[in-house]
């Protein structure tokens, strides 16, 4: 893999079997991602992000051509090395939390953790550094159903942070939320990004979401339309 990226995308194409032919939803897709990137796949609904998201995530393998995640080609994985991938080195948002109801903010944040070897003192320490970067100390014992829609989404950011993943995955992670949570949760993110050096890739159409990123790249049927990185960024 070359020196600084994170994730190198060839010649790929997704298509999906639709009645007795194929749907294509990614063509011919070239991209290479470096590592403390913050970065989003824009485009129109049915543009491919989603499809192109969960292959990165490794939730699902390219028909043809090839995806390099963190040194994995991920067409090749197994299930197994597929999940070990996901467990320890990446964190996923999606656009509904996908919170468990019936426990607490800390119980949800330690969800990941519990999957990974590490004594409770470490994973209490860790879940509690995590509630603190999202502004959540004081919601530790409360349930997903007291929360606004705005803090079940900071909670969601905690849990795909709590392990320090390499890279996160965010699925229009705005898509419920109002404009001052939007840029709240956004801001955040990109707190994270500048200190922990966490390469974060987005898909949205949410033009709140497209004023934060660093690269936007742009899909259209399926291809990418164009390229755009932020000039005179100040890093
Ligand atoms: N599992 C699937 N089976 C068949 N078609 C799919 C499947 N997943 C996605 N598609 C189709 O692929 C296209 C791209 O979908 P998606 O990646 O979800 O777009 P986006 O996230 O940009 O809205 C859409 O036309 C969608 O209907
Ligand atoms: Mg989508």
């Amino acid at each position: 893999m070359e020196n600084n990226s994170i994730i190198r995308i060839k010649n790929l194409t997704k298509s999906f079997p639709m009645g007795k032919t194929q749907f294509t939803a990614l063509r011919n897709i070239n991209l290479i991602l470096g590592k403390g990137e913050f970065t989003g796949l824009i485009g129109p609904s049915g543009s491919g992000k989603t499809t192109l998201l969960n292959i990165v995530g490794s939730l699902d393998s390219p028909t043809s051509g090839e995806a390099w995640v963190l040194d994995h080609s991920i067409g090749k994985l197994t299930a197994k090395q597929a999940a070990q991938l996901r467990k320890e080195k990446l964190g996923f948002i999606f656009q509904s939390y996908n919170l468990l109801a019936v426990h607490t903010v800390f119980e949800n944040v330690e969800f990941p953790l519990l999957l990974l070897k590490m004594g409770a003192s470490e994973r209490k320490k860790m879940v509690m550094d995590a509630l603190e970067w999202l502004g959540l100390t004081d919601k530790v014992k409360s349930k997903p159903p007291q929360l606004s829609g705005g803090e079940c989404q900071r909670v969601a950011i905690a849990r795909a942070m709590v392990k320090k993943p390499s890279l996160v995955l965010a699925d229009e992670p705005t898509a419920n939320l109002d404009a001052a949570n939007s840029h709240h949760i956004l801001k955040t993110m990109e707190t994270l990004n500048r200190e922990l050096k966490t390469t974060f890739l987005f898909a949205t159409h949410d033009e709140k979401v497209i004023g934060y990123l660093h690269r936007k790249i742009y899909l259209l049927d399926g291809k990418v339309d164009r390229d755009e990185r932020k000039v005179n960024s100040e890093k």
